[in-house]
């Protein structure tokens, strides 16, 4: 009889070989190859029926109208691009302690209200959660809670429940006996996600998969699964008590929006109008360095306060130090304004800072930008009450940037009395004339 055909499978990165290896080429783990039949690798998963999709022409195929649920966090769903698709897998990563399972809990109890929800936890017992929830207020029978991290415990309560919204916290505490014997490794990661996918897509329901983030990047990290999912959702915090939840990839939406709450002792709570959150309070006149910022983030403006800082160079080359705005943007503004503003820099380090710590790369960021540079380099303050916003070309020209009307409102409403920003339909001004109009108004 013929020998059956087997492979060897690598436990921690899935790796195939026709023969067993000590080591495994792709990912250096030893000993981690185990010998598996061709079908068994072949076979579907789980047992599950694959749809199979015919060859048809790009003309025949029918599309069916997106299906978005509002999950009853408006700014999840502004980060989502409108609310919860159908049928999507989306991946929430952050650091231990940001918000992850609180955020989770709450948007199951929304989702609770409408449709069937089941939170898998493989991190806490039923007990803490519920404990969770009552401090949340999260309740109704509609939401399913079960302490388990068994992928094949989790797949045939799936089948009999067949919730409409699942989150699974985290995947890094999933295990399957299919995946090889180590707990935690790639392969495992890979393949729970794999299957609860295929679940959710097949059975049209939504799911979350939690998934720690350390500074250092975990080993068996989620970036692993990030082309398996739909959207791709990161939660971290700003230097204040802001928690931010921003989007790197989403195949419904757009990505430049960004969610924001704050942590209380009930939870999270959404900052729906947070123009001003990022500004210090002064009362007296600015110093300066300082210059505040009109800026388009998502789809909403915010007031941000750039702080600039100049000093002899320390070295023979002068240095940016900036973090919060591309090194290389503040470096050409700085040159920008070598050239035509008429003051020099290439002696000088430079620092820069956003207040809040969130970062910035939108464009009407470089006016702000050169102002605040200016003012740390000449020591004049710019005038209170002063928000602007404008792109700084290498002529040293201010060009027009998108929303003018919006941010100048927004400037308005925050109660501050001047918004600077080019005229539409008028020639660019030069840095250095509005240098000159800036630094002089009393
Ligand atoms: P958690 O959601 O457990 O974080 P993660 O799942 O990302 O690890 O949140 C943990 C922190 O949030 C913890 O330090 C306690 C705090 N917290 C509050 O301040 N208020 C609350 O209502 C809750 C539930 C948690
Ligand atoms: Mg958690």
């Amino acid at each position: 009889m013929a020998k059956k055909k087997t492979v060897f499978i690598c436990s921690n990165c899935d790796h195939k070989e026709p023969k067993w290896l000590g080591r495994c080429p792709d990912c250096g783990e030893w000993n981690s190859f185990t010998e598996v039949s061709a079908e068994q690798v072949r076979a579907t998963p789980a047992g599950r029926d694959i749809k199979v999709s015919p060859v048809q022409s790009i003309n025949d195929i029918v599309t069916t109208p997106d299906i978005r649920t509002p999950s009853g966090i408006g700014e999840v769903d502004r980060v989502l691009g409108g609310g919860i698709m159908k049928g999507s897998a989306i991946l929430v990563g952050g650091e231990p302690g940001i918000g992850k399972s609180t955020l989770m809990l709450q948007l199951s109890g929304k989702g609770a209200e409408k449709e069937n929800v089941l939170y898998v936890s493989g991190e806490e017992s039923p007990g803490q959660i519920k404990m969770r929830s009552q401090r949340l207020g999260v309740t109704g029978s509609n939401l399913k809670i079960l302490a388990d991290f068994d992928l094949s415990h989790i797949l045939t309560e799936l089948v009999k429940l067949k919730p409409n919204l699942v989150i699974i916290d985290s995947i890094q505490t999933l295990y399957a006996s299919e995946a090889g014997s180590i707990p935690g490794t790639v392969g495992q990661l890979k393949f729970c996600c794999h299957e609860l996918i295929s679940w959710a897509k097949e059975n049209d329901s939504s799911i979350f998969l939690i998934a720690h983030v350390t500074k250092e990047g975990t080993i068996a990290g989620p970036k692993v699964i990030e082309h398996m999912v739909d959207t791709v959702l990161y939660f971290d915090q700003s230097d204040s008590e802001l928690r931010i939840l921003r989007s790197t990839k989403n195949r419904f939406g757009s990505i430049d929006e960004i969610g924001l709450f704050l942590m209380d002792s009930n939870g999270l709570n959404e900052v729906t109008n947070p123009s001003g959150i990022f500004l210090e309070q002064r009362k007296d006149d600015i110093p300066a360095g300082i210059s505040i910022a009109a800026v388009y983030e998502g789809s909403r403006i915010l007031l941000v306060e750039i702080q600039a800082l100049t000093v002899p160079a320390k070295g023979s080359a002068s240095r940016v130090y900036s973090d919060r705005i591309d090194s290389q943007r503040v470096s050409r503004v700085a040159a920008v304004l070598e050239k035509h503003g008429g003051i020099k820099f290439s002696d000088q380090d430079i620092y820069i800072n956003i207040a809040g710590g969130l970062k910035i790369s939108e464009v009407g960021i470089e006016l702000p930008l050169a102002l605040a540079i200016y003012s740390a380099r000449t020591g004049l303050s710019l005038p209170t009450g002063l928000v602007s916003a404008g792109e700084l070309s290498l002529a040293g020209e201010i060009r027009n940037v998108s929303h003018l009307k919006r941010r100048e409102k927004a400037s308005i409403e925050m109660g501050y009395s001047r918004f600077y920003s080019p005229v539409p339909g008028k020639e660019p001004e030069k840095i250095k004339k509005v240098l000159n109009n800036i630094f002089h108004i009393k």
